[in-house]
C-alpha cells in the first residue's frame, strides 16, 4: 500500500537560508508519528510544506497519492479543506467566533468533509458537538466566542476543528504555550483516539521527547534533515 504521506528529496530556504534539505519521510495510512525537533529546526516549516500553504522549488511531496506540486493553487487549498486537518501552533481560531462556528468553519469550506458527515448519518452541527463533548469541551461554552476560552481550551477547539469531517490526515503543530504536562498529556490522548476512531494519520511535531511514548514511531528532524547536518559540520 503507497505511503499516506510520501516526502522525497525535499529541499526549502527561508529568504535564501537553507531549512530543509535531501529530506525524506514516508507515514502508513493510520499511523501516528512524531517529528522531533529543537526551536527554529523547521517543525512548522516542514509541516506547512505537507499543508500545502508553503511550496518547496525541490522535492516531492504526496498527499494521499496527490502530488502537491501538480495541484494549482486553488485546487491545493481545496484539497487542504477536504483531506488534511491542521491544528496550527497558535491555533489561528477566529477570535470573536463561538466555540462552535470556529469547530463548524472546516465544514463551511469543504462539501467533502461534510458529505462525509452525511454519509455517517450525522450532521455539521451534531458532529461538532460530539467532538466537542469528546476532547473535555462543556457544552455551555460552545457559544463563548473563542477569544475567551482558556489556551487549553482554544487547543483543543483546534483540534476538534481539524477532525471534523473526518480528513486522512491530521497535522498538529505543538503549541509552545504553557500547558502544563497533565494537560498536555490528556489532550494528546484524546487527539490520539479520535484520530484512531476517525481511522485518520496523524503527523504531530514537537520539542519535547517525552510525548514520544504516544505515539507508534518518533522521528527526530535532525536525523532526516540533511540541512541541520550541513550546519553542524
Ligand atoms: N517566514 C519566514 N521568513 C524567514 N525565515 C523564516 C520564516 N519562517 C521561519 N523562518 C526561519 O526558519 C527556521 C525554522 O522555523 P520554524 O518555524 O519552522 O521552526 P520550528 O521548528 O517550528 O520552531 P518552534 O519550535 O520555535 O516553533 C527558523 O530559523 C526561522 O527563523
Ligand atoms: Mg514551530
Amino acid at each position: 500500500m503507497p505511503a499516506l504521506l510520501h516526502i522525497h528529496d525535499l529541499r526549502f530556504a527561508h529568504g535564501g537560508r537553507i531549512i530543509l534539505a535531501d529530506l525524506d519521510l514516508h507515514v502508513a495510512r493510520e499511523e501516528t508519528l512524531v517529528v522531533v525537533g529543537a526551536s527554529g529546526s523547521g517543525k512548522t516549516t516542514l509541516l506547512s510544506i505537507v499543508g500545502g500553504v508553503l511550496s518547496p522549488r525541490e522535492g516531492r511531496v504526496c498527499v494521499l497519492g496527490e502530488d502537491l506540486a501538480q495541484l494549482s493553487a486553488r485546487a491545493r487549498d481545496r484539497f487542504r479543506a477536504d483531506h488534511i486537518g491542521f491544528v496550527f501552533q497558535l491555533f489561528n481560531l477566529i477570535p470573536y467566533l463561538s466555540m462552535q462556528d470556529n469547530i463548524l468553519l472546516a465544514c463551511r469550506f469543504s462539501a467533502a468533509r461534510r458529505k462525509r458527515i452525511a454519509a455517517a448519518g450525522s450532521t455539521p452541527l451534531a458532529e461538532a458537538r460530539r467532538l466537542a463533548a469528546r476532547l473535555d469541551l462543556p457544552a455551555n461554552l460552545l457559544a463563548r466566542p473563542a477569544m475567551t476560552l482558556s489556551v487549553g481550551q482554544q487547543q483543543r477547539v483546534a483540534a476538534a476543528r481539524a477532525l471534523i469531517g473526518r480528513p486522512g490526515l491530521i497535522i498538529a503543530d505543538e503549541p509552545t504555550s504553557a500547558l502544563d504536562a497533565d494537560r498536555q498529556t490528556r489532550f494528546l490522548d484524546l487527539l490520539l483516539s479520535e484520530c484512531d476512531a476517525a481511522g485518520a494519520t496523524l503527523l504531530f511535531v514537537s520539542h519535547d521527547r517525552r510525548l514520544s511514548a504516544h505515539f507508534d514511531r518518533v522521528v527526530d528532524l535532525s536525523a532526516l534533515n540533511q540541512a541541520a547536518k550541513e550546519v553542524a559540520s
